[in-house]
């Protein structure tokens, strides 16, 4: 950082107001101005041309306002750091200029040292990115290519029902699956409003936005890059970080990417969003397993039972989408949406995969420690049912092969613990 300049444009319209903070970074040695703009459509124009670290930007222009410069640099320029400035210091203005994507933001006219500090910081910020996603160019790359003897599996989460609880069991699971050898990665594929981070606790200083920009032109360096690891050795890749940065991924090449990234990990699991549009019907496709997590109500069966119906249509095999059962207690047992589970099940002909039992104690005590359920209490129910659940999936994803004729048969997987499990095919 220091043996280079922090290189600045400056935009503003007032001429006193560029020519007081170039005589102010004049000062300091470790920066330099590379140039100025006197409107929003001049300085993007030059943040383009000349990648400076640093735009500082005035909000209040004639021609394009700041905050319109900053999205459109967003989109051309992202490398680049933009610093907010107004006269206007109230909250909805810092509010409107950071989901602009400025990095920060200073009150006009800036106290030196305040200008110092936060130029420095920010820089710090760009260019550890910055070195984040292209430290891959400087190396020989390795490219990510399908690995013909290379069985990976592609587990979906998914649910028609808003907060089934998909993202607890995909983290869960992801968790689950990870043993000695064995390569997991768990995707956020809610873009909007993934949470995964939140679950897990994880700070990603990049997203699947930097990994789509370079689908095409994968290698090895720039995913590990990217993805983030989780205390307990879990890979991540992580939705963006604003919803409006959803913008920047182009959906429809989200499959493309899971399929080269399927020549790295041995499971990936998806934790999908309600949505299904063309690109989760290709994710749905390429998945192995598609989990389908319900809550025994009514209307979620209703919409579970839609779902289930749109997979069959599609050709899917029985074995390839289970229905999950999530936040079961016991008292649903007793009630009519047992007898709805029973129509499900009859109607679909098919059992319950997996029953996992209503728990807010040890499900929130986990999310807000950024852990998994299943890294506590592994002998106790909920995380014993999703443990079961992961070696369940195992079990039916391993070639069976024939034993040796005077050898037991290995053990069948556990069944579900609860009783609304056992009637809904546990045994
Ligand atoms: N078995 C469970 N017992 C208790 N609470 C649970 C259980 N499963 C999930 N929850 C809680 O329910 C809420 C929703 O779960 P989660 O976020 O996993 O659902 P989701 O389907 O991913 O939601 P969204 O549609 O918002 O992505 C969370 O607060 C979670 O802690
Ligand atoms: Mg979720």
């Amino acid at each position: 950082m220091a043996d280079k300049k922090i290189r600045i444009l400056i935009v503003d319209d007032i001429p006193e107001a560029r020519e007081r903070l170039q005589k102010l970074l004049a000062f300091e040695p470790d920066f330099e101005v590379v140039g100025m703009a006197s409107g929003g459509r001049e300085g993007v124009r030059l943040a383009i041309e000349l990648q400076p670290d640093i735009v500082l930007m005035d909000i209040n222009m004639p021609d394009m306002d700041g905050i319109t410069a900053a999205n459109e640099l967003r989109r051309n320029a992202p490398t680049v750091g933009v610093i907010m400035m107004s006269v206007q210091g109230e909250a909805e203005y810092i509010r409107r200029a950071l989901q602009a994507g400025a990095r920060d933001f200073l009150t006009k006219p800036p106290p030196a040292e305040e200008l110092y500090a936060t130029l420095r910081r920010v820089a710090e910020d760009v260019r550890s990115m910055t070195v984040l996603v292209s430290s891959s160019d400087k190396k020989e790359k390795k490219k990510l290519e399908a690995q013909d003897d290379h069985i990976s599996h592609v587990i979906a989460v998914y649910s028609p029902q808003g907060g089934a609880g998909k993202t607890t069991i995909a983290t869960n699971l992801a968790a689950a699956l990870m043993r000695e050898g064995v390569r997991v990665l768990l995707v956020d594929c809610d873009f909007q409003f993934g949470d995964v981070g939140i679950f897990l606790n994880l700070k990603p200083q990049a997203t699947i936005v930097e990994l789509i920009r370079n689908v095409d032109d994968l290698d090895i360096d720039l995913v590990n890059n990217v993805l983030v690891t989780h205390d307990s050795g879990l890979r991540v890749l992580a939705a963006p970080l604003r919803p409006e940065d959803a913008d920047y991924v182009p959906i429809a090449k989200v499959p493309a990417l899971i399929e080269k990234l399927r020549s790295v990990f041995d499971y990936i699991v998806l934790d999908m969003n309600t949505r299904i549009d063309d690109t989760t019907l290709a994710l749905l496709d390429m998945a192995s397993r598609v989990l389908l997590v319900l809550n025994p109500t009514l209307p979620a069966l209703k919409n579970g039972l839609a779902a289930m119906t749109l997979f069959n249509g599609l050709g899917y095999p029985e074995e390839k989408t289970l229905l999950v059962l999530n936040r079961v207690t016991p008292e649903l047992e007793r009630s009519k949406v047992t007898l709805a589970v029973n129509v499900f099940e009859q109607k679909l002909r098919r059992k319950a995969f997996a029953v996992i039992p209503m728990d807010e104690k040890r499900v929130l005590f986990a999310v807000n420690r950024g852990i998994s359920v299943i890294a506590k209490d592994r002998h106790l129910s909920p995380a014993r049912d999703l443990i079961a659940m992961a070696d369940a999936l195992i079990a039916s994803l391993t070639p069976k092969q024939e034993p040796p004729a005077q050898q037991p048969l290995p053990a069948p997987a556990k069944p579900p613990s609860s009783r609304l499990g056992r009637l809904l095919g546990g045994g």
